[in-house]
């Protein structure tokens, strides 16, 4: 059976991103089904190319138990439209940014944004942590965690 494939995208690839990431393989290891998934992360912008996570989200997520692994790269559209069945928007500069990089309707249908599938909270993007303080990375992980939930749900039922 071939893997559900799934990227998440931000805008560097150091904050949201790497952390929905991290997030949402740890809820699919938690449920048993890891093997069932090819989980990535990349950004709409590629300056941090190369970097580790943010110091400052890797430290709030290893609280939480979340290892920020993953190293930053940019969003490649031909090569991720392609490979990816669900590429999901952190925020709507990103969702704007990933529809103007969609070469048709099937890459389109797609693109998703992460809040749409959150049912704790009420943002529509996930606020950008980086100028901000220590809250709002924790809003990141609280806002990943029951989003993460609620697009796990969404993949089983079109799966
Ligand atoms: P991210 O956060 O998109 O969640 O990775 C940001 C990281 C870097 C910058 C902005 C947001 N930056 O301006 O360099």
């Amino acid at each position: 059976m071939s893997k559900i494939k799934i990227l998440f995208v931000c805008l560097g690839n150091i904050c949201r991103s790497p952390s929905a990431e991290a997030v949402f393989k740890d809820l699919v290891k938690t449920k048993g089904l890891a093997e069932e998934f090819d989980i990535d992360s990349a950004g709409t912008y590629a300056y941090h190319e190369g970097e580790m996570a943010d110091r400052r989200m890797q430290q709030h997520a290893i609280k939480r138990g979340y290892n920020l692994t993953s190293i930053s790269r940019p969003f490649y559209p031909n090569r991720d439209w392609d490979k990816f069945d669900y590429i999901v928007a952190m925020d709507n500069s990103n969702f704007t940014d990933l529809r103007a990089m969609a070469r048709n309707e099937a890459d389109l249908k797609k693109l998703h944004k992460m809040t749409n599938f959150s049912s704790r909270f009420n943002y529509d993007h996930v606020p950008d942590p980086y100028y901000g303080g220590y809250e709002g990375f924790e809003l990141v992980l609280d806002i990943l965690e029951d989003a993460g939930e609620g697009f796990f749900n969404y993949v089983k039922k079109q799966e």
